[in-house]
């Protein structure tokens, strides 16, 4: 069976003690009045990986998250953060293929294929992000574009590797934009992707697979697009980066 999940993409935000502030109420809040089974990912910068995971502790519902990735074990790649680095800091998932990972840092389906293998290897989930930008949709030839991501960045992975995958769609339009995609078009592409995994793999396979939307989620909007047939939640952006709004995203499960 499928998780439910929501998680909180902080991207370049918030100081050390901020984000412990943000991390310490979020916990609370989650453990005090959420009754799903929703699993919940704090996902802020590498450097407070270690300090977040101590607040964490043994909670059984909120987990711990990176942004990126390298594609190699260890080794002369200064600046750079190795997939073993990030379990011994205790996060169990990482974002790949962000699409501001795509613009600003020519992050290639290629390049992504190679950093999911790698990830799978060291036991850590990868949530890989795909999407179109506004001038594809456009041109109607977003499912095209988004077929094609996922087939180079996953369809090298065997069965049982992929059911292992969480696929966050991200409509580059819709990030940070306060324009959502409609619940309609999140779960037309949703069960698009959903079909193409099933074509390569089989129905199974595809129906393990936990596929999340993201953009200008908000508790406003949550509800709807989660209750979505193929929507298995969601990655939050700037609606993450405050409690009573994460929170209440994440109760939209409930
Ligand atoms: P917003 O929720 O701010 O649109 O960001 C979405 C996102 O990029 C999450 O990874």
């Amino acid at each position: 069976m499928r998780k439910n999940i929501v998680a909180g993409n902080w991207k370049m935000n918030c100081t050390l003690p901020e984000g412990k502030k943000l991390a310490s109420e979020v916990i609370h809040m989650v453990e005090d009045e959420v009754k799903n089974d929703a699993q919940v990912i704090l996902i802020p910068p590498f450097i407070h990986l270690t300090g977040i995971h101590s607040l964490i502790g043994s909670s059984n519902k909120v987990l711990l998250g990176a942004q990126n990735c390298h594609q190699s074990q260890s080794g002369a790649f200064t600046g750079e953060v190795s997939a073993a680095m990030l379990v011994s800091s205790g996060a169990t998932h990482v974002i790949l293929g962000h699409s501001e990972r795509r613009e600003y840092f020519g992050e290639t389906d290629e390049l992504l294929a190679e950093k999911i293998k790698f990830t799978l290897e060291n036991n850590l989930t990868p949530i890989f992000c795909c999407g179109e930008k506004l001038e594809v949709r456009e041109a109607n030839d977003h499912e095209r574009l988004v077929s094609l991501q996922v087939e180079k960045a996953l369809f090298n992975l065997s069965s049982e590797d992929i059911i292992k995958v969480v696929i966050a769609y991200e409509p580059v339009w819709a990030i940070g934009t306060g324009v959502t995609a409609s619940a309609e078009q999140a779960q037309e592409m949703h069960a698009f992707i959903r079909n193409h995994i099933a074509l390569k793999y089989d129905q199974e396979v595809a129906a393990e697979i936990s596929i999340l939307y993201g953009g200008s989620v908000k508790p406003e909007n949550a509800k709807e697009i989660f209750s979505q047939p193929d929507v298995d939640g969601g990655l939050i952006g700037g609606a993450s980066l405050k409690s009573r709004d994460f929170t209440n995203i994440v109760k939209a499960f409930d």
